[in-house]
């Protein structure tokens, strides 16, 4: 008998990249291929890339080198394929970049991957950067048990991809193609899967992930809310996240959604950008400030327990002190309990990549590090007045030291529980007790013998 063939994946970027890097591993599980964390027992290495920014595009290029060394120096026969967005855009230019490739899958192509490594196998340099007309996900197979139980009882499932709202700052709308809804059903099925095997909270993504507006059971459209509505019925589903959003699809059915579902986390991921009106249509967002100001506030009201994080860029063309002065206005004024925030960085094919009116690397580094300054502030002060409150946690992991566990809370906080009367997969009643700057710590809430609901046996995420 001959060894289970070894592949290593490498995700860069967002969480549908995280996502379709298990879908691929799902797809090549069958092919016999059993994944490693170390690329150098590989045989096979996908490096699942992200091209948002020209810095997450080049740290392929740096990954590549290094891939390229490690083959010489063991002498091995490893195959490297590029996957992801950086596929998508650049498709054959990679291998001439860097001719250690032997092939390049673009995210539309990956339930292919079997049928393009064996042409590459074959010795042909493959590139596969269409966007077919049969729906990939058809062809992707669900997890194992197995696998599910080792990626941890909070799973992704993707619902919508690709984006028609061309920010013009943005490569997505290029490399992910028109924005596509998947079935309602489809979603259940996988959904009803996951939970099956074990898994406790499910986050919904997609690009645009609120534009969802899938084709339901009863051959209507449904939105994201309803969607949830439906979830919120799975049993054993015990939490329910969605990211990312668009301000402007935050229709009313999904604010009641965060009301009257209470599986629904009280946590939201809204990128705004900017907060100055002028950049805001330069960007091509079409929203304004107070447009933002009002979600906040219906959403605040709809669950006063809500947080927010968001995404900002800094230094897009034009961008004045004025227009920056309006972000961290709206930054104080909003309060976010995390973010990430960029500079602008101009994309190859985007529309303000072409502006003459390009930010100064320098201003636009001074302007990043205040914005940053200000959103460490935001985020400790929001971590400060988590002490004393109590909530569930899902234990996910073991901590660094024997018997402790790591749990999420409703804001994606990691708290950290020594001895939990609980096990991981299990949701723990804990108030928080000490506040650290990565992570918080939780004592356990004396269990309610009213709620045995809480925490189920371990067996879904054993067997
Ligand atoms: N430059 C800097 N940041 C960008 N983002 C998207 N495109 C660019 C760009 N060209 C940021 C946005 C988006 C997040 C995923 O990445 O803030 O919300
Ligand atoms: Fe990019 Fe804008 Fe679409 Fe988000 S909404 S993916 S920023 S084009």
């Amino acid at each position: 008998m001959h060894e289970p063939r070894k592949l290593y994946v490498k995700s860069f970027g967002c969480q549908m990249n995280v996502y379709d890097s298990h879908r691929m591993a799902d797809t090549l599980a069958r092919e016999g291929f059993v994944e490693t964390q170390d690329p150098a027992q590989a045989d096979l290495v996908i490096l699942n890339t992200c091209h948002i920014r020209e810095k997450a595009a080049e740290k392929v290029y740096s990954e590549l080198g290094r891939l390229r060394k490690a083959k010489q120096e063991a002498g091995s026969d490893t195959m490297i394929a590029v996957a992801g967005c950086v596929a998508q855009a650049e498709g054959a230019e990679i291998m001439r970049r860097a001719p250690v490739v032997d092939l390049v899958v673009g995210p539309q192509s990956y339930h292919r991957l079997p049928e393009l490594l064996a042409q590459a196998r074959a010795g042909k340099r493959v590139v596969d950067t269409e966007f077919p007309v049969e729906d990939k996900f058809d062809h992707l197979p669900a997890p194992s048990r197995a696998a599910t139980r080792a990626r941890g009882p909070a799973a992704f499932v993707t619902v919508q991809e690709g984006c028609d709202k061309f920010c013009t700052f943005c490569v997505v709308p290029y490399t992910r193609g028109a924005e596509v809804s998947r079935p309602v059903a489809k979603i259940l099925d996988e959904a009803t899967r996951l939970v099956d095997q074990g898994v406790r909270e499910i986050t919904l993504i997609g690009q645009n992930v609120n534009a969802f507006h899938g084709e339901g059971p009863d051959g209507q459209d449904w939105s994201l809310a309803r969607l949830m509505q439906r979830l919120a019925q799975v049993n054993g589903l015990a939490r329910l996240r969605y990211t990312t959003s668009h301000p402007r699809d935050m229709g009313d059915d999904l604010i009641a959604a965060h009301r009257d579902l209470p599986q629904l986390m009280p946590y939201l991921h809204l990128p705004v950008q900017s907060g100055s009106d002028r950049i805001l249509a330069a960007m091509n967002r079409r929203h304004r400030r107070e447009d933002f100001f009002a979600i906040i506030e219906r959403m605040r009201a709809a669950r006063p327990d809500m947080a927010l994080s968001s995404d900002f860029i800094v230094g897009f063309p034009g961008e004045t002190d004025a227009d920056f002065e309006d972000t961290l206005e709206l930054v104080r004024r909003t309060g976010f309990a995390s973010a990430y925030s960029f500079k602008y960085s101009p994309r190859p094919g985007t529309p303000a990549a072409e502006h003459d009116d390009q930010v100064p690397e320098a201003v636009k580094t001074e302007r990043l590090a205040e914005l940053q300054r200000l959103l460490e502030a935001s985020k400790a002060a929001f971590d400060a007045s988590c002490r004393g409150r109590t909530f569930d946690i899902l234990l996910e992991k073991p901590g660094r030291q024997v018997g402790q566990l790591i749990g999420r809370s409703p804001y994606l906080q990691s708290v950290v529980v020594n001895d939990p009367p609980a096990a991981i997969g299990d949701l723990l009643t804990v108030t928080i007790t000490d506040v650290g700057p990565n992570s918080l710590a939780g004592v356990p809430v004396a269990s309610d013998p009213a709620s045995p609901a809480r925490s189920r046996p371990l067996a879904a995420m054993e067997a």
